[in-house]
């Protein structure tokens, strides 16, 4: 991720960043920050950028051409979302965090005196941002504060990538208190539940003093949460076809745009803003066509599982991309893994693989029908070979996601043979394993891993297997997933 800051005070930006961790992730290369001072940009002699209002008033203006030329130089005609930081703006939070993360390039506009000629706003900002209902100097702070936020959310950034996952305002809930050593300090104990070693008792406690603790300190998050819980408990009424929507929801993604349910039917639109995809559950067709009429432009999928839906989206002009049979686990009980060599992979452990070649094993393995028989298909009936061949395997896709969600990988004697990627959406993606190597034990140790892992985060396994996928879906099945009755249809909107 590349940060630029248009400001008046450069020196102040790099000096602030430098000895923090966000400093560091910039040595390292995983960021970089490029402050732009704009007085350099001035065409007055003594380098004056700053002018009185028209109408009058008290002080002074940041004029239009310094900050116009600064950011041309920066954006040399590229499309580049560019955020004035402002009191007047919309109030930052950890979502827009998430969604600034996404982006390769940001420049941020720092403004200083009474603000900034509103002319060349209009023609460079696209977003505008305030860190709080408060009025600062100028625009540096608030702009390191959204820069802090967003770059460890960047992979690589924090040392542990785990770390982002969890924490306050994931999920609508803040953070639950955290211990380290001494066992005893001033009389107070650590308590007992997270010296157990049980993972999934340390999440379930972990949960209920997230709850108590959002209750006490912030009631507007603890509604908003409350409210979420009521709505998943009735989409629970239908856990198996609604799976995707509860997870959603409950992983704190889903982002409900509109809602009126009642028992046994209503209308939801649930938004997964980060993936950029539309759930949708509607009582009639109208309903349905009043929905599909609040995506948001931004919208690239759309999801449902009403089979008048995909007539509706089929007729509005979507188009139809796949079909799904959902599997989910529903049990609390962990799965057995009994293929040993199997652990969570970090970006540097997958940097660490030859891609590649694993690639390549994979094709040659899969391209090989005799070797079909035993192998589960990927999702979306991926022919790898044709893939490779036509440049398609995204690798950058899959240490992205490595980043962002899971991704197990089991070997045998230190060669990597078989990965499975949980993606950013809670859904546990398809296991790729080298055909030679007991495809199929691996196959359900990958699912296995990553499951539990789902599981210990008190969260319910699931995934989206092609409905001509029968071998996948078998696989699923022997593990003691359930299949949905409806399929999930998705659709792209084309704009
Ligand atoms: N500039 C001055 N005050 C600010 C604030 N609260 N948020 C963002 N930018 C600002």
């Amino acid at each position: 991720m590349k940060f630029h800051v248009l400001t008046l005070f450069p020196e102040m930006v790099m000096l602030g960043l430098a000895p923090s961790i966000i400093g560091r992730a910039a040595q390292r290369d995983r960021i970089s920050i490029n402050a732009v001072n704009i007085r350099d940009y001035s065409l007055d002699r003594h380098k004056k950028v700053d002018d009185y209002p028209y109408g009058g008033g008290a002080g002074m203006l940041m004029q239009a051409q310094p900050v116009y030329d600064a950011h041309k130089a920066v954006t040399k005609g590229r499309r580049i979302r560019t955020i004035y930081v402002t009191p007047q703006g919309m109030p930052f939070s950890q979502k827009i965090a998430q969604e600034l993360a996404q982006e390769e390039e940001l420049i941020f506009l720092c403004g200083h005196y009474e603000g900034i000629d509103e002319r060349v706003l209009e023609e460079v900002v696209t977003d505008y941002l305030s860190i709080g209902d408060y009025v600062l100097t100028g625009g540096e702070l608030p702009a390191m504060v959204i820069m802090d936020a967003v770059a460890r959310l960047i992979p690589g950034v924090l040392g542990n990538d785990m770390s982002a996952e969890e924490e306050s305002f994931y999920n609508d809930l803040l953070e639950y208190p955290q211990y380290s050593r001494p066992e005893v300090w001033h009389g107070k104990r650590v308590p007992q539940v997270l010296l157990s070693g049980n993972h999934r008792k340390v999440s379930q406690w972990r949960l209920e003093q997230s709850i108590l603790r959002t209750e006490e300190r912030r009631p507007d998050l603890a509604e908003i949460y409350r409210r979420k819980q009521r709505l998943t408990a009735q989409l629970a009424k239908n856990k198996r076809n609604n799976i995707h929507m509860i997870e959603s929801i409950a992983r704190g993604c889903g982002e409900i745009l509109y809602e009126e349910l009642e028992s046994g039917g209503g209308n939801l639109l649930v938004y997964d803003r980060l993936c950029k995809i539309c759930m949708i559950l509607a009582e009639d067709v109208d309903s349905g066509e009043r929905l599909v009429g609040l995506i948001p432009d931004e919208t690239v999928k759309i999801w449902v599982v009403q089979p008048f839906m995909s007539e509706v989206l089929w007729k509005m002009r979507f188009q139809k991309l796949h079909a799904y049979i959902q599997v989910l686990y529903p049990q609390k009980v962990a799965l057995p893994v009994r293929h040993k060599d199997i652990h969570l992979l970090s970006k540097e452990d997958l940097e660490a693989i030859n891609l590649n070649a694993f690639a390549e094993m994979l094709s040659a393995e899969i391209s090989n029908a005799d070797c079909q028989k035993d192998l589960p298909d990927s999702a979306d009936g991926y022919d790898w070979e044709h893939k490779r061949n036509a440049g398609l395997v995204q690798w950058e896709e899959i240490l992205a996601d490595a980043a962002n969600g899971l991704v197990y990988g089991a070997f045998q004697e230190g060669i990597p043979v078989g990965m499975i990627v949980t993606d950013r959406n809670g859904r546990l993606g398809l296991p790729i394993v080298a055909e030679r190597f007991a495809a199929w034990e691996i196959a359900k140790s990958l699912i296995a891993g990553s499951a539990n892992h789902i599981l210990e985060k008190g969260r319910i396994p699931y995934a989206h297997v092609d409905t001509r996928n029968q071998k996948a879906v078998e696989l699923f099945e022997e593990l003691g997933f359930y299949k949905a009755t409806a399929v999930v249809m998705e659709y792209g909107n084309l704009g």
